[in-house]
């Protein structure tokens, strides 16, 4: 069975890592399985995630997964940091970790560990919702992002995803619209064979 290696996304995105704690263990979700990875490359926006409490403000966040030379993914992040305007990047990578569901494991060299990026629900073309939860002790943290394909989805598509969150039960108010206006053009990512 192939291990195809995904390199994450906004999980750890350059220190932002937004996560809320919760009572309890980690709610059951389910996720995307069968999960095409090579429909999921490309490019991504963030328009909301959760709550991010030790950043001083992120914005123009992107995340861009490519394949690389030996067959795995990796991951670009790209945002803009809104105090002092400079672009901040990561490159990182991530596996599959259970068969064909959308269960992945991201790292980046810079950070020790894995982190989890569960995708929930995705279309592929326009959106998705990925989630990514850890027990610790009697709590539990979430975090979880709204992706896109466009910059600035439709307020329809946006209702649709809100709608998927709380399907799911997931706590809707601690989502924070990133800022996506006014942002340079996108950064490619580095050249694959490199890694
Ligand atoms: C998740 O599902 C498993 C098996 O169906 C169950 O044993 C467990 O209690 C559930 N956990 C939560 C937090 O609902
Ligand atoms: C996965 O997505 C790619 C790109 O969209 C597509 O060419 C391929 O047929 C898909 N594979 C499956 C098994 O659906
Ligand atoms: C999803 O994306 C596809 C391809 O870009 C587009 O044709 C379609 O209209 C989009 N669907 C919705 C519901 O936005
Ligand atoms: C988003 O960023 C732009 C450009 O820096 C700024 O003009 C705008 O006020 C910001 N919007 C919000 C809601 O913070």
């Amino acid at each position: 069975m192939a291990l195809i290696h995904l390199v994450i996304l906004a999980i750890a995105i350059c220190g932002t890592s937004a996560q809320i704690q919760f009572p309890g263990s980690c709610p059951n979700q389910t996720v995307v399985d069968p999960f095409n990875a090579t429909a999921y490359l490309g490019k991504w926006y963030e328009i909301e995630a959760y709550f991010q409490v030790f950043s001083s403000g992120a914005m123009c966040t992107v995340a861009q997964y490519s394949l690389r030379s030996d067959g795995l993914v990796q991951v670009f992040n790209t945002n803009i940091n809104e105090a002092t305007g400079n672009l901040v990047s990561i490159t990182g990578s991530a596996r599959l970790t259970e068969g064909t569901a959308a269960k992945l494991a991201v790292s980046f060299p810079v950070a020790p560990g894995e982190a989890p990026y569960w995708v929930l629900e995705t279309d592929y073309t326009n959106y998705s919702v990925v989630f990514a939860c850890r027990d610790y002790g009697t709590v539990h943290f979430i975090t979880t992002w709204y992706l896109s394909r466009s910059r600035n989805p439709s307020q329809q598509a946006r209702d649709d995803v809100r709608s998927i969150f709380l399907n799911r039960g997931i706590d809707v108010t601690k989502l924070q619209t990133t800022n996506q206006t006014g942002c340079p053009p996108d950064t490619n990512p580095p050249p694959t064979h490199l890694f």
